[in-house]
């Protein structure tokens, strides 16, 4: 093994983790948590040979265990000694080799196990006592012989809680444990909470209301709730004391509750009411309870299994000042927050005892005034009556909203910036991608993107943060997980999630919900491709990202009984056409009240999404080393598509549904492989795209593949002018017109500036912001070579309409980045493959290289392949004027100036046949007026060709 000289620094271990939390918590997330580390700082090349184990048990006399994992991987190793048992804590030592390069200066972490088991959970269930969904405050008071050497605190509850330790707020978890499949699994937390008790006189304390657990779901007047029973809390406190003992606090039939206590109201779509005077801010330190308490009930302990939490909380990660305060027309105060986001409103305020302030929240305004229709039953109000102690602050506690802007009712005084803040709530994940292009709307279009998977990742992921739905619709995650993976760490988050994706499926025989967690019972009645897809297509995506196989095994069983159930909706040829679909959902070509009736036939969606499910789980069974599934599955995705080529393509590269989402996934999915039947369909797809005028004609299925499906064919002059239509429907309309996020549909808001009138109009809507992963993927061209990104695709695509991008990704093998800029007839690529890695370079005249880590750089040339529109004057083919945007504008203004009516032809998507002129489409309008037109081309054809000053 080689030395390092003194010069190079040593490489050395860093991200040590046990388990796939990135919050840096101690708590492990089972008995046997995977591990993962990397080694940073390397010489160029250096690349992992081979890592030593070292396990300290420290409650176990201090007794070792040692372990080697060989080769170059260094993510989701399976934990190689015996399992740990609950409480106990052990120190986890980590050194990696090199062939030839310097050994590291190994890494050390101590974790803990929680309560791994039922039987560790000596408390009971208990409830408020009265009400069925009302919140509340629950107490005990408890002495100590002495100091703790040691406490712990595991907590969780059907509904959302807050413990609080002689007066101490425990931790930072925002409306924990979070929404899991109640009915089989409740998440706990661990707190260290040692330094919160003392000997003698000790209160514990825990604010508790339904939340998820007693919302009423529903749709058309019919919400009612998912669970019975009322909020409950279990939570178990350990303390171990210097002579051996521990004693144990556990919820049971000593502890008291509320009946009439400060918290009225609490509802995640109603909001909060609090009311101050009520309040007494000693209830959770040592002294009489007062007045207003009674017993607990003791509840019988629920169906759900008690495991420990496997992912990051909900937390604050932001406060945001407002950018303006204004009156609005109708005279009401309003805040604007400047950005479109998830979470609440904590405000200060000074007044008299008993006066009610009043919070009402929207995302967008129309006439000035709050728009809260399409908020539907989701009512968003929080209400705070005044203690009038002096200054008071105040923030709900167990609900959150998706607003941009704010209407304050009532305040006392003069309401000022400082005495509101918006505070931005989503699960923990740490942010892992930043991008940047020379194109600003481009920028835009991520940082929104990024602000809907924040605002939607709040502890399940959900379609929208603010309507009475906010639900877990398996599709929307389906076709985001690429983006979302790309965007956070979000490994620990979606492992939890699709946890409860196989809960709800195992109650629903194998049928994937179309919600999770199920929300209502027509959740599990249709097999609904694309939704239900999210079984096979999650895992698949976090073990292409993160390098995760432990998922794969945790959920085959999962993957593999949705596509039973898929195979089970098949005909003998293997392909997938009957039941109720959601097809392309909100293609924009389909009706606005009927989102499914896109273009694509939904049988089409259904069998090419048959095919990807069967494509997954034979590659998931050949991962896991299950060779016959493997082969069966295999099989029958050759069966699929070569029933879906038969059937849906023609030998000319045309399909019998003729939207661009059909050709999409075909080319994506790996449908087509003959590469002049791929080579066929991509010039047919960029002829589609164009005849819709460069908008967009894909809906959730079809928006996240199309800019990969012109790109893979070399179609990237039509490419380059989708992705940079400005015109609704388009990725960057939105932007245009000041979006912050990104909107369930591609015209939320009207190009006229009123809000769709549609009641299914959410303003922060991940899924159509899939594109993001392109960006990354396909733009720049960081893609995961090997799993977990241990070997790096660097591809840049040069996109026209572009001249630079670049993309900084955290992967688990460190922090990579590549880019490209175009100067003087070529192109630079860069790139940074971190210390452990290397990379599989791909450059844009078709070159290739491959590397090891460190700082890279490749000159190519480059010539743009633009093609030069032809202008004749009225005789120009429609065909290329489409391609030709300053033309397109010049003829449209020119006809608005003495026919309007006809104008309006050239707003939207302009159709045509192939070979039909201007003169053609303006048959019969005014001679003068279309003489004018035709001079007007005909001179921007001679401007364009007479060399002008600067060029030389
Ligand atoms: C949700 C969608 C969801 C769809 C499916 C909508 O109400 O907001 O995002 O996937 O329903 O029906």
């Amino acid at each position: 093994m080689v030395q390092p000289s003194p010069a190079t620094p040593r490489p050395r271990v860093v991200d040590l983790r046990a388990g796939r939390r990135r919050d840096g918590v101690r708590w492990v997330d089972g008995p046997a948590p995977v591990l993962s580390w990397r080694t940073a700082d390397g010489p160029p090349g250096w690349v992992q040979s081979r890592a030593e184990l070292r396990v300290t048990w420290l409650d176990d006399g201090g007794s070792t265990g040692t372990a080697t994992a060989s080769g170059p991987v260094s993510t989701g190793i399976a934990w190689p000694w015996r399992p740990l048992r609950s409480r106990e804590r052990v120190r986890i030592e980590v050194v990696t080799a090199a062939v030839d390069g310097p050994a590291s200066a190994g890494a050390a972490v101590e974790v803990e196990a929680p309560l791994l088991d039922a039987a560790d959970w000596t408390a009971s269930w208990i409830a408020l006592p009265t009400g069925e969904d009302t919140p509340g405050q629950l107490r005990r008071c408890f002495t100590l012989p002495a100091a703790p050497v040691r406490a712990r605190l595991h907590v969780t509850a059907l509904g959302a809680l807050e413990v609080e330790l002689n007066g101490v707020r425990v931790g930072d978890e925002v409306l924990a444990p979070g929404w899991t499949a109640y009915h089989d699994r409740v998440l706990a937390s661990t707190h260290d909470v040692t330094d919160l008790l003392r000997a003698g006189t000790n209160v514990v304390g825990a604010w508790l209301a339904g939340a998820w657990f007693t919302e009423r779901y529903g749709f058309f007047g019919r919400a009612r709730r998912a669970y019975d029973g009322p909020p409950a809390l279990l939570a178990q406190l350990e303390v171990d004391l210097v002579d051996g003992t521990r004693v144990v606090v556990g919820t049971d039939g000593t502890w008291t509750g509320t009946t009439e206590g400060p918290l009225r109201a609490s509802g995640i779509y109603a909001g909060e009411e609090f009311d101050a005077t009520r309040h007494d801010p000693a209830w959770s330190r040592p002294g009489p309870a007062g007045d207003g308490w009674a017993p607990v009930r003791v509840l019988p302990a629920p169906s759900a299994v008690v495991l420990p939490a496997t992912a990051e909380p909900v937390r604050r990660t932001q406060l945001v000042t407002p950018v303006a305060l204004t009156t609005s027309p109708s005279g009401a105060q309003q805040v604007d927050f400047g950005q479109n986001l998830v979470g609440r409103v904590r405000i200060r305020v000074t007044g008299p005892a008993g006066h009610t302030v009043t919070l009402r929240h929207a995302e967008v305004l129309e006439d000035g005034e709050l728009a809260t229709r399409q908020l539907r039953h989701a009512y968003s109000v929080d209400r705070y009556t005044l203690a009038g102690t002096g200054v008071e602050e105040w923030e709900p506690r167990f609900t959150f909203h998706g607003f941009r802007y704010l209407q304050v009712d009532d305040w006392p005084g003069e309401l000022t910036a400082a005495d509101v803040t918006a505070v931005v709530c989503h699960s923990d994940m740490a942010p892992t991608a930043s991008f940047s292009c020379s194109e600003p709307l481009l920028e835009r279009l991520h940082e929104n993107v990024a602000w809907s998977m924040r605002g939607n990742f709040l502890s399940i992921p959900t379609d929208c943060p603010q309507r009475d739905e906010r639900l877990g619709w398996t599709g929307d995650l389906q076709v985001f997980a690429g983006a979302a993976a790309t965007l956070h760490d979000c490994d620990a988050f979606l492992t939890s999630w699709l946890a409860d994706l196989a809960a709800e499926q195992r109650r629903s025989g194998g049928v994937v919900p179309i919600i999770v967690p199920t929300a209502m019972p027509e959740d599990r009645e249709g097999v609904v491709a694309a939704w239900g897809d999210a079984a096979t297509v999650v895992p698949w995506t976090l073990h292409e990202r993160f390098g995760d196989v432990d998922v794969l095994a945790r959920q085959w069983a999962s993957m593999q009984a949705w596509v039973e159930v898929e195979l089970a909706q098949a005909d003998e040829e293997g392909l997938w056409s009957r039941g109720y679909q959601l097809g392309d959902w909100l293609d924009p070509r389909a009706p606005a009240h009927s989102p499914r009736e896109g273009r694509t036939h939904p049988s089409l969606v259904a069998s090419a999404y048959l095919f990807r499910s069967l494509d997954v789980v034979a590659r998931t069974a050949r991962v896991l080393g299950q060779d016959a599934d493997a082969d069966r599955y295999a099989g029958l995705a050759e069966r699929t598509r070569t029933a879906f080529l038969a059937a849906y393509v023609t030998p000319a590269g045309r399909m019998v549904s003729a939207g661009p989402t059909t050709y999409a996934m075909t080319l994506v999915f790996g449908i087509a492989t003959d590469p002049l039947l791929r080579e066929r369909l991509g010039r047919r797809l960029a002829e589609v795209v164009r005849e819709d005028g460069y908008r967009i004609g894909t809906g959730f299925v079809g928006t996240p593949l199309v800019m990969d499906a012109l790109c893979a064919t070399g179609q990237l002059h039509t490419a380059g002018r989708l992705l940079l239509q400005t015109e609704s429907p388009s990725w960057l309309y939105p932007v245009t017109v000041g979006a912050t996020t990104v909107w369930e549909r591609w015209d939320a808001l009207l190009p006229d500036g009123t809000v769709n009138p549609h009641e299914m109009t959410s303003f922060n809507h991940y899924a159509l912001g899939a594109v993001v992963d392109w960006l990354h993927r396909g733009l720049v061209g960081i893609a995961p070579a090997e799993p977990g990104y241990r070997r790096v695709r660097v591809a840049p695509v040069v996109l026209p309409g572009l001249t630079s991008a670049t993309s900084d990704l955290v992967t688990p093998y460190g922090p990579v980045h590549a880019g490209w800029v175009l100067a003087d007839g070529a192109v630079r690529v860069t790139a940074h493959i971190p210390t452990g890695a290397g990379a599989d370079v791909l450059l844009p005249d078709g070159t290739t290289d491959q590397v090891g880590s460190g700082e890279h750089s490749w000159t190519v040339p480059w010539a743009p392949p633009v093609p030069t529109p032809q202008l004749a004057g009225l005789d120009t083919d429609l065909a290329e004027l489409v391609d030709d945007p300053e033309a397109l504008a010049l003829v449209r203004s020119r006809v608005a100036a003495f026919d309007p009516g006809r104008a309006r032809a050239f707003d939207g998507p302009l159709r045509y046949e192939a070979g039909s002129t201007l003169r053609t489409a303006l048959m019969f309008a005014d001679p003068a007026g279309l003489q004018q037109v035709d001079q007007a081309l005909l001179d921007l054809a001679a401007h364009r060709t007479t060399p002008t000053e600067e060029t030389p």
